[in-house]
């Protein structure tokens, strides 16, 4: 059997949209009708009208179109998960807030805002403590409207990401439990990260600028502030893909973020910035075979949930979208 003709079959026979981010492994992505970076693929999904969505990526994102469009069935063909966002649930989450209480921020003077690699738990407090949600492609207007507040922000989960938008804003940062003064920061930081951004070094940087004079330096705001620094350029993967597209056939670049995204770029003058292979082992997990098995269960509809069926907590889910929607409105 020819799996990625079978999948074709199924696909026009099926009200199904796949969806995929970039860093699918090549096989699933050049399957997929709708492909982009969170922010993209949370808003396109929403916005076709199949009954049907099979989203590869990880749990975050899955969960995302479903509190976003709670009419469609939303299926993942691998439960995969992001590693950061597990680093953090509802009750780390509330322990955050005893410390910055314990630190003497009373909770009416926090706006909490997460990154979208968390979950649908941890989005719904942000949601009744009046926050809202942010990707790595709007966090700069999302932390900057918080601001508005006059209150002081909390980031979760992602330290890198807050430090790495504080810098660029001229703000103060402080992680929560690494000792600092909490009250002086004006973006207080969970202590989460993503396990492979923390592959890219500063050494890796070097590696490259003394093997090439010319060379570019671009990175994920995942990687840790001291990459971000060294960087000529950091943007989420849509907007590294944007810049990558636009230089000049020539010009090398070194780039800090995903290997399967990387490797689908140009594939001159274009390298991955380490010695090891950064995969996201659990996105990387979905292969045909689990795209094709999930494709086939819709054939027989039926009302009760189906293998990989993404299903929110009806609570969770209204304040999960509560936050959701304040990004979209920015
Ligand atoms: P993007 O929103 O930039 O696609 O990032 C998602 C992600 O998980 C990167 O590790
Ligand atoms: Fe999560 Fe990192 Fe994988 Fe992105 S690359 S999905 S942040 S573990």
């Amino acid at each position: 059997m020819n799996l990625k003709e079978e999948i074709l079959k199924l696909k026009k026979r099926l009200d199904v949209t796949v969806v995929a981010h970039f860093y699918q492994k090549d096989e699933v992505f050049e399957l997929a009708d709708i492909v982009g970076d969170s922010l993209e693929l949370a808003k396109k999904s929403m916005q076709t009208p199949s009954k049907y969505i099979l989203f590869c990526g990880v749990g975050f994102m899955g969960e995302g179109v479903k509190i976003l469009s709670p009419q469609k069935r939303v299926l993942m063909p691998k439960i995969a998960c992001c590693a950061m966002a597990r680093m953090i649930d509802g009750d780390y989450y509330d322990d955050s807030i005893k410390k910055l209480n314990e630190a003497g921020i009373e909770s009416e003077d926090i706006l909490p805002i997460t990154y979208i690699n968390s979950s649908a738990a941890v989005k719904a407090r942000v949601g009744k403590m009046g926050g809202l949600v942010c990707t790595s492609s709007n966090a700069y207007k999302i932390i900057e409207k918080g601001l508005q507040s006059g209150k002081k922000i909390l980031f979760v989960p992602d330290r890198c990401l807050g430090q790495n938008f504080a810098k660029q804003m001229n703000l103060k940062s402080a992680i929560i439990g690494d000792g600092s003064n909490l009250k002086q920061a004006d973006i207080i930081c969970y202590d989460g990260f993503c396990s492979v951004h923390q592959q890219f070094s500063v050494e890796d940087v070097e590696f490259y600028k003394d093997k090439y004079d010319d060379i570019l330096i671009a990175s994920h705001p995942e990687c840790d502030p001291s990459v971000c620094d060294a960087s000529d350029f950091v943007g989420s993967t849509s907007q590294l893909i944007k810049f990558i597209n636009e230089l000049p056939e020539e010009q090398k670049v070194a780039v800090g973020t995903e290997f399967n995204m990387v490797n689908r770029l140009r594939q001159k003058n274009t390298f991955i910035l380490s010695s090891t292979k950064p995969e996201c082992p659990t996105m990387n997990e979905t292969t045909l075979e689990d795209l094709y098995n999930c494709l086939k269960q819709l054939e027989n509809e039926h009302d009760a949930p189906y293998v990989g069926e993404i299903i929110v907590d009806e609570d969770d889910s209204k304040w999960a979208r509560i936050a959701l929607e304040r990004m979209f409105e920015i």
